[in-house]
């Protein structure tokens, strides 16, 4: 295991929120904000590196320990359920999983619900937390489309300003869980980098309060 701390984070606009976060944690590298392709950016100095990767594939990174920390939403870490710690709520990225329909949907018990999402695992147990019978339909975007074309019943996604299902004559018709970005640690990384890492949990900790 090498001395420099390795930081997967959310490639997209929640990640350079992130990364500005780290900044001021007193962690800075001042080359990742050249505007390039690199993926892979270090400060030796201060021992950190970080790298930009896909949102949902964070919680990959950090599990196997390719990456001793990360930022994921609690999205991914509900609906894969990585082996890590989960050490902070950074309170970004804010938004909530719900189920939507087409306003005029009403339940009916007596059928199966069809249900399309991208969170197959997070649907999967809402519903049998309800002991409600469901079929999924595994999408991977665009899901707001699936009721409307009747290929579904409801979605379970993530509603933020709920501009989306507005559009597309869509409601809320239940939450299931509100959702933000977590810090995240692998697990032997927390053992033995644990200097870096809490100081960072600390650092960060006092700007999400502000
Ligand atoms: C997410 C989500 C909704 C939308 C909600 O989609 O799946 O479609 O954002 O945001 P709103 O309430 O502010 O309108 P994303 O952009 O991640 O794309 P995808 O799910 O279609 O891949």
């Amino acid at each position: 295991m090498d001395n420099m701390l390795n930081v997967a984070l959310p490639k997209g606009r929640l990640g350079e929120k992130v990364y500005n976060m780290f900044e001021k944690a007193g962690f800075e590298c001042p080359s990742i904000k050249e505007n390039n392709r690199k993926l892979i950016f270090e400060n030796k100095e201060l021992g950190v590196r970080y790298f930009w990767v896909k949102p949902s594939d964070v919680a990959i990174y950090v599990e196997r320990g390719a990456a001793d920390i990360g930022v994921a939403g609690k999205d991914i870490l509900l609906e894969y359920e990585p082996d890590v710690y989960e050490l902070l709520d950074l309170n970004i990225g804010k938004c909530r999983m719900a189920v939507a329909a087409k306003k005029e949907f009403r339940d009916d018990n007596q059928k199966t619900l069809i249900v399309a999402t991208k969170f197959s695992n997070i649907a999967q147990q809402y519903y049998l937390s309800k002991g409600r019978d469901i079929d999924i339909i595994h999408l991977n975007g665009s899901i707001e489309i699936a009721p409307i074309l009747k290929l579904s019943d409801v979605i379970v996604d993530i509603v933020e300003t709920g501009t989306t299902l507005k559009e597309n004559d869509l409601e809320v018709k239940e939450n299931i869980v509100p959702i933000s970005a977590r810090l995240i640690a692998n697990k032997t990384s927390y053992k033995f980098k644990s200097d870096k890492i809490n100081k960072i949990v600390n650092e960060i900790g006092t700007q999400t309060e502000a």
